[in-house]
């Protein structure tokens, strides 16, 4: 499935080459016009978690998807698919509070949050629980 991509697996991280070694829970076929934040959205990935499973394959500001290519959503064991989509005037505590988690698990699982919560964005997909299997 990921032949089409074996070039970039050449010039990928260590962290890269064992996205691929490792085995996708669930993948996804790019559609002309897909945003990164709209397939977390949709698929019900995290930000966080689309980023890492495609490390080397998609670039950091997500500029470079391109179409027909299938990429991997999580991994076997390690794919949370409970997200939520931060709203405007969301907070962390706000969200901590109506959800029932709390920061450890909220910090663990979207570890690009910093430390004050104010680099949060609308649109954004974000994991709630430790990853799980699914
Ligand atoms: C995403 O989660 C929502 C809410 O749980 C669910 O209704 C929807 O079917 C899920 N979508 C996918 C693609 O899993
Ligand atoms: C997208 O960018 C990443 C990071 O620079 C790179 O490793 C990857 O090969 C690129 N993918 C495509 C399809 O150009
Ligand atoms: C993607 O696949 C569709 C259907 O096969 C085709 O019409 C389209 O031209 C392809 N797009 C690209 C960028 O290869
Ligand atoms: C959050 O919950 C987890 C699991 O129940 C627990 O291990 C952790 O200590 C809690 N963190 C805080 C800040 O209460």
């Amino acid at each position: 499935m990921f032949k089409a991509l074996a070039s970039a697996v050449l010039v990928a991280s260590l962290m890269a080459q064992s996205a691929f070694a490792a085995d996708c829970s669930r993948s996804y076929t790019v559609q002309d016009g897909d945003i990164c934040d709209g397939i977390s959205a949709a698929q019900n990935v995290s930000t966080y978690q689309l980023a890492v499973v495609n490390n080397g394959v998609i670039d950091n500001s997500c500029s470079n998807l391109s179409s027909n290519t299938t990429i991997c959503l999580g991994w076997t064991g390690e794919d949370c698919s409970t997200t939520y989509t931060v709203e405007e005037d969301d907070t962390c505590e706000g969200i901590q509070t109506a959800y029932g988690v709390n920061s450890t698990i909220l910090y663990l699982n979207n570890p690009q949050i910093n430390e004050e919560c104010d680099n949060i964005y609308i649109g954004e997909v974000r994991v709630w629980f430790i990853f799980s299997s699914v």
